[in-house]
């Protein structure tokens, strides 16, 4: 029997709920969360404070190739380093997820991170959170769920979770149509588009709780 430990991967739209509920499952199962999405906007965070042209190849090529990123689990939210600067409050605001998501559809950046998080996730005892885990960057996992809720209540729990970070002034319209506009970018792209793997459990979580959701995948996974 292979000594390797399981690979989870969660991938779904932003706002499904991603990242609590794959820190509940990885806390649980005592394996290591992750976050993907942080990674994107870790390098979203970069392009943009360079001010560098995104459709400039050697440019963006330079930037990755001194990309110099870590993440450190942190309570709810992983912890983030990025140039030595710790910026995992400045990743979270809504204008960085949508410079992510934006960024997240560039080949060289999609290459620079799937070849990280691979090697992250080669010793398995993983929680993978995402949109392409499951598809691209752990096609061989274990087992795999695609988080779900309708647009509507996860821009409620998007505007929740953006209070409780200590944002004032949050639009709940204005995160909404972040949150389609996001959706499109994130499923329409090329590469890696976010779609449920083949075999990925799909879970609609709308009318879920939390905890439920966490039952529902730890009542579905196997591991000592
Ligand atoms: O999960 P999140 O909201 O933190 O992700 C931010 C953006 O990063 C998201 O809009 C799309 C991109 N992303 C991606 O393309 N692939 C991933 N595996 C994770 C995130």
């Amino acid at each position: 029997m292979s000594e390797k430990k399981a690979i989870i991967t969660v991938d779904g739209p932003s706002g499904a709920g991603k990242s609590s509920i794959s820190t509940l499952v990885a806390e649980k199962l005592n394996f290591t969360y992750l976050d993907t999405g942080a990674m994107y906007r870790a390098v979203g965070l970069k392009v943009h404070r360079s001010k560098i042209d995104e459709k400039n190849k050697k440019a963006m090529a330079r930037l990755l190739d001194n990309l110099d990123l870590s993440l450190a689990p942190g309570g709810l939210e992983t912890r983030v380093f990025l140039d030595g600067e710790e910026v995992s409050s400045a990743i979270r605001t809504p204008e960085t997820a949508m410079i992510a998501s934006r960024v997240s559809a560039i080949p060289a950046v999609r290459k620079k991170l799937t070849g990280l998080q691979k090697r992250l996730g080669r010793a398995g005892g993983i929680v993978a959170e995402g949109r392409d885990m499951g598809t691209v960057v752990f096609p061989e996992a274990d087992y795999k769920f695609y988080l779900d809720a309708s647009p509507d209540e996860r821009a409620g729990r998007r505007v929740k979770q953006l209070r409780q970070n200590g944002a004032g002034d949050v639009n709940r319209d204005e995160i909404l149509k972040q949150i389609i506009k996001r959706d499109q970018n994130d499923s329409a792209r090329e590469l890696s588009p976010l779609k449920p793997a083949k075999d990925a459990t799909i879970i609609d979580s709308t009318k879920m709780k939390k905890d439920d959701v966490v039952k529902f995948i730890l009542d579905r996974v196997n591991v000592v």
